[in-house]
């Protein structure tokens, strides 16, 4: 049932038989990944062309995280095949996993920074570690990126995350996100927490943030506020599976009813009443 609807992810991106088209930034072809019997990736299809912003909705539980994780080498698919630039990295490791990381920023779902180190140094990261620069010259550009994210880098640079609300927190993890010009940026659930007006605020600085970049964003959020000022193309997972995949503007004539029920969280529609989406949805009604 659910495919009678179903889109393949990058089926209407321009990507077709005609072979023009540039070779996209991010490719998963059927990519599977079970925990034991839990099958949460059941044949994930989607691309994600050269500066283009994405976003992955679905319901909690459904494998969003998981589905960047596999993207990003933290796991290992058991099945398919992902692309990111024209090359294969599905089980690639060592050096080339390390320098394939150099391409990615990421915004971690609730920040996710090192407690014992401060700001500026948990912005500055992957510039002292990864791409091995002086810690001089990596403060001089955690300053700069704090003060991008609208932080006063004076005041909260030498400060440990302890001591930041979650709002401030979120903006270290994006310019930690930002820090090295990447090519490309993961968001998972970057406004998950925030009250409604540092959800908009962050919206805006990943809008900034990416276009200043000029870079690929994939993002996962179900704050669909969120999600329809952040993406240029929406994809959304159900049950393992790629089900539906527009461009925003195509997004509220979907035509899909489990895109239409997800999108205005009603509690009525096919998403199974099992599911963790409607207990959510459920419990927040
Ligand atoms: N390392 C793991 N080992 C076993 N099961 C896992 C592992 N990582 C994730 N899972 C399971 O995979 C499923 C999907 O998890 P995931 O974190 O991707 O959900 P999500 O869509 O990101 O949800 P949320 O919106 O709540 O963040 C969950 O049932 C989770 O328990
Ligand atoms: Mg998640």
């Amino acid at each position: 049932m659910i495919n009678d609807n179903k889109v393949a992810a990058g089926e209407n991106a321009g990507t077709g038989s005609s072979g023009h088209t540039a070779t996209p930034m991010i490719r998963m072809s059927n990519v599977k990944k079970s925990f034991g019997d839990k099958h949460i990736l059941r044949g994930i299809d989607l691309e994600v062309k050269k500066g283009e912003s994405l976003v992955v909705i679905g319901g909690s539980g459904t494998g969003k995280s998981v589905l960047l994780k596999n993207i990003l080498g933290i796991l290992e698919p058991d099945e398919g095949t992902i692309e990111v630039d024209g090359h294969v990295t599905t089980h690639m490791r060592g050096r080339a996993r390390v320098e394939l990381m150099h391409k990615f920023g990421m915004l971690f779902q609730g920040a996710a920074l090192f407690d014992s180190l401060p700001v500026w140094e948990n912005v500055a990261f992957g510039l002292i570690h990864g791409e091995k620069m002086s810690k001089g010259q990596a403060r001089e550009i955690a300053v700069e990126k704090i003060n991008a994210v609208g932080l006063s880098a004076q005041r909260v640079a030498d400060l440990y995350p302890a001591e930041l609300s979650g709002g401030m927190q979120k903006r270290v993890g994006l310019a930690r996100a930002i820090a090295t010009s990447p090519e490309i940026i993961f968001f998972d659930e970057p406004t998950t927490g925030l009250d409604p007006i540092m959800a908009d605020v962050i919206n805006d600085l990943i809008v900034e943030s990416v276009k200043g970049l000029g870079a690929t964003a994939l993002s996962i959020t179900h704050d669909m506020a969120s999600a329809r000022k952040i993406a240029d193309k929406i994809a959304m997972i159900y049950e393992g599976e790629i089900i539906w995949c527009g461009d925003i503007k195509d997004l509220d004539n979907s035509g899909n009813p489990y895109v239409e029920q997800f999108i205005h969280g009603r509690a009525e529609g096919p998403i199974s009443k099992h599911s963790d989406f409607a207990k959510s949805a459920k419990s927040k009604a």
